[in-house]
């Protein structure tokens, strides 16, 4: 399972409740993110965060998240998966069709080239995508951190269109994709997702 939305929208909050809440009703669950969840991916991750390069082109941009994210599905996700845990995962792929795809404007094919490569065959049973606009949600994130990310540092439009695509991707797979409204407060948000969860464990005839 995935969490994704643009920077401010409570992804990490809704991440450790939701892994609370299942762990609650007596299952396994690993918590990971992107890019990170292994000590290459985490090493990577702090290279395409860090603000102090020279310009970073889309294409070494997007071939560093897939190293990173091959790198995480091998060593930790499978592993996970393979040992029964429920494994919920702080963004994936789903991430690189907005930021790159959508905010970037790489090719679509491109990345699912890639995303076959890094996870063949292996895909979220359930994502869940926080919504907000760019204007409140930015606000939010920069009013968290002092120092902006490289991509935190991207302006509203790259975020606008990163928004677009993440509502383009649910509208196409309304079955995988649960769009949560995240301008409500954390309990209403809490409480929305923890009804996306209930349906899954309902469904899975937990
Ligand atoms: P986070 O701060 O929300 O954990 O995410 C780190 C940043 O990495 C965030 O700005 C989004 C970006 N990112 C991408 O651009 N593409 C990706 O595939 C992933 C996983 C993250």
């Amino acid at each position: 399972m995935t969490f994704e939305g643009i920077e401010g929208v409570g992804k990490s909050t809704q991440v450790a409740l939701a892994a609370e809440w299942l762990r609650g009703r007596g299952l396994d669950v690993l918590t990971t993110r992107e890019p990170g969840g292994t000590r290459l991916a985490e090493e990577l991750r702090r290279l395409l965060l860090d603000c102090d390069h020279e310009h970073i082109a889309g294409t070494t941009e997007l071939l560093l998240l897939f190293a990173a994210r091959a790198s995480h599905v091998a060593e930790r996700i499978v592993p996970a998966l393979e040992r029964g845990q429920w494994v919920l995962c702080d963004r994936f792929t789903d991430a690189t069709r907005a930021y790159q795809g959508g905010g970037r404007g790489l090719p679509a094919a491109l990345i699912e080239q890639l995303a076959a490569i890094a996870h063949p065959g292996l895909s979220p049973d359930l994502t869940v995508l926080l919504d907000a606009p760019p204007e409140l949600a930015l606000a939010r994130a920069r009013i968290r951190s002092s120092h902006p990310d490289r991509f935190e540092q991207e302006d509203l439009g790259f975020f606008a269109r990163v928004r677009a695509e993440y509502l383009a991707i649910a509208a196409r797979e309304p079955r995988r994709l649960r769009t949560v409204d995240a301008t409500a407060g954390v309990e209403a948000v809490t409480r929305a997702v923890a009804a996306v969860l209930g349906a899954l464990l309902a469904a899975s005839g937990r």
